[in-house]
């Protein structure tokens, strides 16, 4: 290296030095970026990329997943990790890359709700584990046809997956499917934040799979509660309102597409002939041109004309919600409370990526009365369990005002019997890092988070007054009821009746008040449950998210 009698290098030395830098080397330095941060969270990274992966092919697949996850000690730190699932595999030449090369996958380009996009989720599990103890890691792929077994590393210089070994075996029973076992060096838990509590969340929000656990300290099994495939999501392509300059642009010197028209046409959602001729219209662009001729400024005009015109909202079929239902029954599954309630907002879009907010509530029973609420956070079917506080989703529950249905709060968290789940589905979760834990605070997401909660909380708060009523009664009759006795006496030597007989009467009487007040609180539940079918509840003006134009012009 030339330096400079002063100490200083020359700029020629400096451009000297400068080289490409592999995003294999990169994640190997930032490891923590991808949840590696500390032993305990790295266990729970691993099964959270296995299964995802396993969650998704099996259901972009049509078939009920079956997944075998189990993790033995091996080590005073080390962990061995095997992971089992029944979905369509990977074909073999591809089976090495899917997994010894970051970047690499078949969700991130397209829009559609998946549990994983990056390309870096399983790869990252597998630098990990030969980080931390050099081993290789085993892949078993099967179609169907022959079982295709990879022994490999990741060659972080290149980001090339090294296969030490290949073998291919006869596949009698036709299993089909994914094996992988690696060993990495982890801490192993089991409370809040754990493997069990993963499998457990995962459990609530996919009830249609069945997973079994074989943990250090026992199996557990997640049995299957639903045997039907979810609605499986539709890729749809780009909403003109949410594409950005220098994305238009691209898609401009790509396109297949040979004029402008085409391009609209073909390459986004909701453009039609009328909504392209005012377009092209508005930004003085002739419909022939060709996409790649497209200048500068003419893409300017282009993409503001995009934003002025009229068009429908993006198709929603590209969602899968959890739905009503299936949010309440996972959380009576798993939780013991007396209320429960779930919210599934309308689709919407933020950045033109469509969206929408699920929440559940479960209220009483034996949960603690005196803590915060608990909060179950999930992303497009994925629990998140580490970092909340950063996360728009717990930023919105605390920008509701919980004291308007019978909670308390002092900023922060509800304090009350409940715990609340809210699920995040869209085509693209904004995550704040490459670790998928936290959503970031996007205007529009929070505001129909907030929307969600507060229309439960309306239907919690009736149910809570309800409960108050109830208590308050039943407290002004256990007083009375103690009185009995001395009121009887009473009236015995006012009247000059026989006390007994009082005694009797007055115990009646406690009865039947008892078995009227039931009643009425039937009616009153009645009456409320009608209402609420028939009107729907209002929400303050300035609180509604606003919707997109919609012009059915198609
Ligand atoms: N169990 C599996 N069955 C079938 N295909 C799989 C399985 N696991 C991984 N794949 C394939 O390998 C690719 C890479 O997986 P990886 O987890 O690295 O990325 P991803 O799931 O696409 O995105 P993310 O980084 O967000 O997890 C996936 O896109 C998928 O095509
Ligand atoms: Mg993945």
């Amino acid at each position: 290296m030339k330096i400079l009698v002063d100490g200083r290098i020359t700029a020629e030395e400096m451009s000297r030095q400068m080289k490409e830098i592999s995003i294999s080397e990169f994640f190997e330095k930032n490891r923590h970026l991808l949840g590696y941060e500390n032993a305990t969270k790295a266990l729970i990274t691993i099964v959270k990329e296995a299964v995802d992966n396993s969650l998704d092919a099996c259901d972009e697949a049509g078939i009920l997943p079956d997944i075998k996850v189990e993790l033995k000690q091996v080590g005073i730190k080390s962990f061995k990790m095997d992971f089992e699932d029944n979905g369509p595999g990977i074909v073999e030449s591809k089976v090495p890359l899917a997994f010894g090369k970051m970047l690499f996958g078949s969700k991130f380009h397209r829009l559609r709700q998946s549990r994983g996009t990056q390309g870096i989720g399983i790869s990252g599990a597998l630098l990990y584990s030969q980080l931390t103890t050099g081993k290789n890691a085993k892949v078993s792929s099967s179609t169907g046809d022959k079982i295709h077994e990879f022994e490999m590393m990741i060659d972080t210089i290149k980001n090339e997956p090294r296969i030490v070994s290949h073998a291919t075996q006869s596949n009698k029973d036709r299993w089909h499917g994914i094996k992988i076992e690696i060993e990495a060096e982890g801490n192993y838990v089991e409370r809040y934040q754990s493997v069990p509590e993963y499998l457990k969340q995962t459990a609530i929000a996919n009830p249609h799979a069945h997973i079994v656990y074989k943990g250090p300290n026992g199996t557990l099994k997640f049995d299957r509660v639903v045997n039907k495939l979810p609605e499986q999501p539709k890729e749809i392509k780009p909403h003109p309102y949410g594409i950005e300059f220098g994305i238009l642009r691209r898609m401009l010197s790509t396109t297949r597409s040979k004029n402008i028209k085409g391009f609209l046409m073909k390459d986004f959602s909701r453009v039609g002939s009328r909504s392209v001729s005012q377009i092209l219209r508005l930004a003085k662009i002739e419909s022939k041109r060709k996409p790649s001729s497209i200048d500068h400024a003419e893409t300017s005009r282009l993409h503001k004309a995009m934003q002025m015109v009229k068009l429908i909202a993006p198709p929603t079929d590209c969602l899968s919600p959890l739905t009503e239902n299936l949010i309440v029954n996972g959380l009576k599954k798993e939780i013991d409370a007396e209320f429960f309630v779930a919210v599934t907002r309308p689709p919407t879009v933020y950045r033109g990526n469509p969206f929408q907010v699920e929440v559940g509530l479960a209220y009483g029973g034996s949960l603690n009365p005196n803590t915060s609420a608990h909060l179950y956070r999930f992303a497009n079917k994925v629990p998140l369990l580490y970092h909340q506080k950063g996360c728009a989703l717990a930023q919105s529950v605390e920008e509701v005002d919980w004291r308007r249905y019978g909670l308390q709060q002092s900023g922060g968290m509800p304090i009350g019997p409940m715990t609340i789940l809210i699920h995040f589905a869209s085509v693209w979760v904004p995550f704040t890092s490459e670790g998928k834990q936290a959503i970031a605070n996007y205007p529009e997401i929070v505001k129909e988070i907030k929307l969600a909660l507060q229309d439960a909380g309306r239907k919690l708060s009736k149910f809570v007054s309800q409960k108050r009523r109830a208590k308050q009664r039943q407290m002004r009759r256990k007083l009375f009821e103690r009185y009995i006795p001395e009121v009887a006496e009473s009236l015995g030597k006012l009247t000059g009746r026989d006390e007994k007989i009082i005694t009797q009467k007055l115990e009646e009487a406690m009865k039947k008040d008892k078995e009227i007040s039931m009643i009425a609180e039937e009616t009153v539940k009645e009456k409320e449950d009608k209402e609420e079918k028939t009107a729907k509840e209002p929400t303050k003006p300035e609180e509604e998210t606003e919707s997109m134009p919609s012009e059915n012009e198609e």
